[in-house]
């Protein structure tokens, strides 16, 4: 059994694998420490210990960047450095260490994120963000004129501006279908979906959860439907990898994407892409490089991450961010999301003029809570709360702000929320 003393050992790695291990077990204090258990309120003030954000701020906007705990930051900087101080070593020959990523296979690492999210590291490309995996999709299929592609009304622009460029350079059509600002419920979504399918359908592509009202959308069934009409279904998953404990494998889509940079708090400028095994061939290189055309089994999506040289410390990063969350436990971090948002949405709800934008139906809400209060608009609360109280939220339009939850906040700073939303909503 895994020693609580051993939390943060890494057990897999990128290339110079044992100098981004040694970063994370520098910290000597960390590692003579006993954790206290997970059901000690301890625990978690221990984990917030991790992040360099000061004591005092409150930072709910993982939706747009997580921070990162210090020992992803200490990994990619370790890594950067030891690069630095022993390129003249560095030969090229395979059996050498890789030195940059964008053109081996970083097979060990694909396999570890395909774990977390039951796939196979065949099936998964390690990009730079969700834009970059959405984009691959957009332009990588066979589309006829006058094919449809399906989305929601709600999509983030990186995951329709592929669509939208590939409708204007002439072909297919984008039909983006009202959902509701939120929906009722999953089967009202369910609805809006079965019902705009038609002969011309050929892809569904939709967010696991909408970046501004923290939606959850019914994934698995839309993806059900989806396969029963040979359509090819998309999910972004931007907002919900890290957050929820995802398994692709259940959800049954065609096509995944995430960006680990926000709620997997892994560093800026990481991406996933998953295609299925089966639909692989479906799917041309957008970025071609020397693989571009590699159709082996065992090289999967390979094919998919050839983007030339990049920063290889980065996935040293990545590596040790999978490795915090796994240690913590996805299970463990869904349910402590779940309870400080629901703290946060009773708390609201006693406001009078407190407003929930958010779905409230309970298969649709997660830790991105939209409210707003009435008669002040998103950026004045966005501030009311920064100065009043150094919370950190994100103005989303002139009447509500994005309070993304995550497992490194506390109750504490959900009340001290409702205190800010409290004085403001009686005034
Ligand atoms: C649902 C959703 N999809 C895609 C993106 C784009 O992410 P990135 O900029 O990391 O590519 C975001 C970013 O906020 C998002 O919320």
């Amino acid at each position: 059994m895994m020693q609580r003393r051993d939390f943060f050992r890494s057990t897999a790695g990128i290339g110079l694998t044992s100098l981004a291990l040694e970063a994370v077990e520098g910290c000597s204090a960390l590692r003579k420490e006993d954790w206290p258990s997970p059901d000690d309120p301890r625990y978690w003030r221990r984990i917030r210990e991790q992040f360099s954000i000061p004591t005092g701020e409150a930072y709910f906007n993982v939706g747009t960047l997580g921070p990162r705990p210090r020992r992803v930051t200490d990994a990619v900087v370790d890594h950067m450095r030891e690069i630095e101080k022993t390129i003249a070593r560095y030969d090229y020959r395979p059996e050498h260490p890789e030195y940059i990523a964008g053109y081996r296979k970083q097979e060990e690492l694909r396999a570890k994120v395909a774990s977390l999210i039951n796939v196979s590291g065949r099936e998964l490309a390690l990009l730079q963000n969700a834009t970059m995996g959405s984009n691959f999709i957009a332009n990588g299929l066979d589309l006829q004129p006058d094919d449809e592609v399906l989305l929601t009304d709600q999509e983030h622009q990186g995951n329709r501006g592929g669509w939208e460029l590939r409708e204007k350079r002439g072909g297919i059509r984008v039909r983006k279908l009202p959902i509701g600002t939120p929906p009722s419920d999953p089967d009202a979504v369910l609805r809006v979906f079965r019902e705009a399918m038609g002969p011309r359908t050929k892809v569904i592509d939709v967010p696991h959860i909408t970046s501004k009202l923290g939606i959850v959308m019914p994934v698995g069934p839309i993806c059900e439907m989806a396969r029963a009409h040979d359509v090819f279904s998309v999910i972004d998953g931007a907002q919900a990898v890290g957050q929820l404990h995802v398994d692709v494998k259940a959800i049954g889509c065609d096509a995944y994407v995430t960006s680990p940079h926000k709620w997997l708090l892994a560093p800026v400028g990481t991406g996933v892409l998953f295609v299925a095994e089966h639909r692989l061939k479906d799917v041309w290189a957008t970025l071609a490089s020397g693989n571009w055309n590699n159709y082996e089994p065992a090289d999967g999506a390979f094919r998919l991450m050839q983007f030339g040289t990049a920063n290889l410390s980065l996935l040293a990063g990545f590596d040790a961010a999978l490795e915090f969350h796994k240690r913590i436990g996805p299970e463990r971090i869904e349910r402590r999301i779940a309870e400080l948002a629901n703290r946060l949405r009773e708390g609201l709800k006693t406001i009078d003029r407190a407003r929930i934008y958010s779905a409230t139906h309970p298969a649709m809400t997660c830790g991105i809570v939209t409210w707003g209060i009435e008669g002040i608009g998103g950026p004045a609360l966005m501030d009311e709360l920064w100065t009043r109280k150094k919370i950190r939220v994100r103005s989303q339009d002139d009447k509500m702000v994005r309070q993304s939850v995550h497992f490194y906040n506390s109750p504490d700073e959900i009340d001290a929320t409702l205190e800010v939303a409290r004085a403001l909503g009686r005034g």
